[in-house]
């Protein structure tokens, strides 16, 4: 069986980041899910934006936690990817993404999706982005998985902090550990907070080639980001990797169909 193929913010190389357009494009293209990050807004509402401040991805500057959604929704995130100028793309679909808009959008597509989201920055903002995020799945039914349904979301930080927040506000959600070093216990298949799923880096892999199969002799998965070029979905391919998160989920996926 092929590992699950996820788009990387959306799948950031064909269409601009974190735009609707791009995560609609993905799974049309036929990635198994996608993976978004999410920040908090002044007023408290949660985004689907990389970066702390807006200068890269859209017409705004400053940053993202100081303005509050409607500022934010005035913006364009679109315009500064080249994809812009010859891609007939929706404007609603090159808004804002809210979270909320996300979940709603996978829903009404009816299809089995998968979505990882990653908290971005658990000490800046305290615990209010793991509990906003819980009480949102929990208005989604999305909090504790039930079989048949869907969509299915998963939680990944970088951060053991996070894990533990989303392990006391809803147990049942499954967990990544992203990794970009090895923490001490992990390559023997320790993973904090009940996380089930690690989450190492190419480059991280590159450096250590026995970690996928140590981890997946520990029982736990092994989720690698940001593949994108064949030669890295060759290796870790060949340690058995379960999820691959790329910028190019088309190009990942014809290239699994031949190997
Ligand atoms: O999927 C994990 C990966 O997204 C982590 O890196 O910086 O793209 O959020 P970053
Ligand atoms: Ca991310």
């Amino acid at each position: 069986m092929r590992p699950l193929v996820f788009a990387h913010r959306g799948g950031a190389d064909a269409l601009p980041e974190h735009t609707l357009a791009a995560y609609l494009r993905a799974l049309d293209e036929g990635a198994d899910g996608v993976e978004c990050d999410v920040r908090l807004t002044r007023d408290g509402h949660l985004v689907c934006v990389h970066d702390r401040r807006l200068n890269r991805t859209s017409n705004g500057t400053g940053l993202v936690s100081a303005k509050t959604l409607a500022q934010l929704e005035a913006l364009d995130f679109a315009s500064w990817h080249p994809a812009a100028a010859t891609e007939d793309l929706q404007v609603e679909h090159t808004r804002l993404l809210t979270l909320d808009r996300l979940l709603e959008a996978l829903r009404e597509r009816g299809r089995p999706v998968r979505l990882l989201i990653e908290t971005k920055h658990p000490s800046r903002y305290g615990a209010d982005v793991e509990r906003r995020l819980v009480e949102m799945l929990r208005r989604y039914g999305l909090a504790e998985p039930v079989a048949g349904d869907p969509v299915t979301v998963t939680v990944m930080s970088f951060a053991a902090l996070a894990l533990r927040r989303i392990r006391t506000l809803a147990p049942a959600l499954p967990t990544v550990y992203l990794l970009e070093i090895l923490p001490p216990g992990v390559g023997r298949g320790r993973l904090p907070f009940g996380a089930r799923i690690a989450g190492p880096g190419i480059g991280l892999v590159r450096a250590r080639p026995n970690l996928i199969g140590n981890l997946r002799s520990a029982g736990l998965g092994a989720y690698c980001w940001t593949v994108n070029a064949e030669e890295d979905v060759d290796l870790v391919l060949k340690h058995g990797v379960d999820g691959i998160i790329t910028d190019r989920p088309r190009l990942v996926l014809e290239h699994l169909e031949k190997v």
